[in-house]
């Protein structure tokens, strides 16, 4: 057990065990990386430091690097999205965590802090506070990583945009870009653990509600589909009038949030941006209204003005808000606006973190290889490692695919051949 950690509860520690384990019976994929890892240990004295939601996956992934013989160094990436129980089991897997459910603004950067002063090689983000932090308040630590990895869309855009403004001090591997991460995390995942997260918050029944989903992005996509299986009339609020056609071409309505505010009964904002929910949109809410938000921050609901037009709050239920407004309606928040999937359940299932994690620790590998060919920018995960993932995920699910015969490859290759 390492002598540097801060959690909330080391009795809770039998509890994570079994939680990890059942995550390690759904991540075949990981668990063939850690066998390899474990052999070959090609992460040798690697010290590896962590800003990710510390969950039963996130467990599986860090337990993994260290298999490979990193020193792994862990801080929550979202105040309430730490499993306690997690966090102590992993302590005794020797990996150096700081989190615990319910963090202040203080002690959430505290924690970050903790990670940076291990001095990590390599970071992996979600969401871009490690590397912000490193970029702001820590530069002094700045000169010992070699690369990065982030997990998540906002961390990539965050990233994106530092990178532009010549500000990015190091490279850092997109893994939410590679194609067996978005397409299955961001899109089933979030697609199913979102309605997880609200159903155990709420109880509600889905079927015949109107359920306004605010971007229609991949884990927009995802939520809508799920939705309208359990029977929701779906509305999808979009800026991008590309994302809005298809949405009317999946058969969703689509309208402007000032329209969808009348009528929406619950309402999913999953679009990486600010009041998306603002001030003219709490003005229209029905009475009950259920307010949810499945994007990476807190910021997707105008949570100050729906305080300031509040005479007062309780909690109703655990992560259920009520807020009476002054003219007497009542309206419902989920988990203080943060990601409800992660915040009011598991996260995503097991399953699809088994690819993006697989991602990432194929990722870690590769960088030890490559980080010193890159420049200060933002680069896709390599392609190899993408396929590779897909590759070993059907094979765990003993799914079988057809190759291209000599004479198809040579087909795709020419261009003489026609009618
Ligand atoms: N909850 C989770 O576990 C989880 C998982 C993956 C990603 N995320 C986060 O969810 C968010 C969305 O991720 P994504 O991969 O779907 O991104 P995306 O870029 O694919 O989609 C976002 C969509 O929101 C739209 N949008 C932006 N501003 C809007 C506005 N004011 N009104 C309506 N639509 C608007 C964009 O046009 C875009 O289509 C990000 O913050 C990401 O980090 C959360």
């Amino acid at each position: 057990m390492p002598s540097d950690y801060k959690v909330k509860d080391l009795g809770l520690s039998e509890k994570g065990k079994m939680l990890i384990y059942w995550a390690e019976r759904n991540m075949p994929v990981l668990m063939r990386i850690r066998e390899d890892f474990e052999k070959r240990k090609p992460l040798k004295g690697l010290r590896i430091g962590c800003c990710l939601h510390v969950t039963k996956e996130t467990a599986v992934l860090v337990k993994t690097l260290k298999a490979g013989g990193a020193d792994v160094y862990l801080a929550g990436s979202n105040p309430l999205s730490t499993n306690d129980a997690i966090a102590s089991a992993l302590v005794e897997e020797g990996i150096h965590v700081y989190a615990w459910r319910g963090l202040s603004n203080e002690e959430y950067y505290w924690c970050i802090d903790r990670v940076i002063d291990a001095c990590p090689k390599i970071t992996l983000d979600d969401g871009g506070d490690l590397v912000t932090r490193l970029h702001t308040e820590r530069r002094e630590k700045l000169g010992n990583v070699i690369a990065g990895t982030e997990e998540t869309t906002t961390g990539v855009n965050r990233q994106r945009i530092m990178a532009e403004k010549g500000e990015l001090m190091y490279p850092i591997i997109a893994v939410n870009d590679a194609k067996t991460k978005y397409l299955f995390d961001n899109r089933y995942g979030t697609g199913q653990s979102t309605i997880d997260g609200i159903l155990r918050a709420t109880s509600i029944l889905i079927a015949g509600k109107n359920l306004v989903i605010c971007g229609y992005g991949w884990c927009g996509k995802g939520i809508a589909r799920r939705a309208r299986g359990m029977g929701a009339n779906v509305i999808i609020t979009e800026v991008d009038p590309i994302k809005a056609l298809e949405a009317v071409m999946d058969g969703y309505r689509v309208m402007r949030i000032r329209d969808a505010s009348k009528i929406g009964d619950v309402f999913i904002t999953a679009t990486g941006n600010k009041h998306v929910i603002g001030r003219d949109a709490i003005d229209n809410l029905k009475d009950g209204a259920i307010l949810a938000n499945s994007g990476h921050f807190n910021v997707e609901i105008d949570i100050p003005y729906l305080e300031s037009v509040s005479v007062g709050w309780r909690d109703v239920r655990e992560n259920v808000r009520e807020y009476t407004l002054v003219d007497g309606r009542r309206i419902y928040l989920l988990a203080e606006g943060r990601l409800v999937n992660l915040s009011a359940a598991e996260g995503h299932p097991s399953e699809v973190m088994d690819m993006s994690f697989s991602n990432q620790a194929l990722v870690v590998e590769w960088l030890l290889d490559n980080a010193d060919k890159l420049e200060r920018k933002v680069y896709p995960v390599p392609y190899e490692i993408d396929r590779k993932v897909a590759e070993m995920k059907l094979e765990t699910l003993g799914i079988e695919i057809d190759e291209l015969t000599d004479e198809q490859k040579r087909y795709m290759r020419s261009w003489m051949e026609g009618t």
